[in-house]
């Protein structure tokens, strides 16, 4: 059987050949994302910045900083998890990626998510959080876990946070982050406790 991580690498490749949207002629290239193909949590972010577009990794600018602080406040390594984005390619001038491009990349992420069958999906920020919960306000489910029914996907359990950019450079919005970033041992716990 051909391993999850050969799966992803295969995946990986047909993505840097994606040219189904307008991004791809604009970036520098394609950011699939990166990590243990055997994560339990799958970090989902909103798409590349100017140094992820650069590098061709996620979150390695100064939300990755951001990023990489709160998982060490949690013990988690990034070769433990995996992180993606909602869009591959970086959107002009850091633009907020389009309703039709993040639609565009779906099949993509849904692949990912496939692939790697994480138990947690954390979304970070409002625009991955809308692909899966496009009912919520982020402000209101921020820090809850909740387990939905996605199209294509089946039952999947969700907990969504700010997106660390945004809270970078609003204290109450870091402090916040940070509390709700620190749940996510219990939440993990809480998911294999209820499959014993
Ligand atoms: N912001 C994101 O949402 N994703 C990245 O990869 C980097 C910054």
């Amino acid at each position: 059987m051909i391993s999850k991580q050969n799966q992803l690498s295969k995946l990986n490749e047909l993505m840097k050949n994606c040219s189904q949207c307008s991004l791809r002629s604009g970036c520098t290239q394609v950011v699939p994302g990166a990590g243990s193909a055997d994560a339990k949590i799958l970090f989902i972010g909103e798409a590349p910045g100017k140094k992820e577009d650069e590098i061709g990794m996620p979150f390695v600018g100064a939300a990755g900083k951001f990023l990489d602080e709160m998982l060490g406040i949690i013990n988690l390594k990034r070769e433990e998890i995996y992180i993606a984005n909602v869009c591959k390619c970086r959107p002009p001038q850091n633009r907020d990626p389009l309703p039709e491009e993040i639609a565009i990349c779906w099949p993509w992420l849904l692949a990912q998510i496939k692939t790697i069958q994480p138990k947690l999906i954390v979304t970070l920020g409002k625009h991955s959080m809308e692909r899966f919960l496009p009912c919520f306000r982020i402000s209101e489910v921020h820090g809850k876990a909740m387990r939905r029914e996605i199209e294509g996907m089946g039952k999947q359990i969700f907990y969504t946070l700010y997106h660390p950019a945004a809270a970078l450079y609003n204290g109450s919005m870091r402090e916040t982050l940070i509390k709700d970033f620190k749940r996510i041992p219990k939440i993990i716990a809480k998911i294999k406790t209820e499959e014993k």
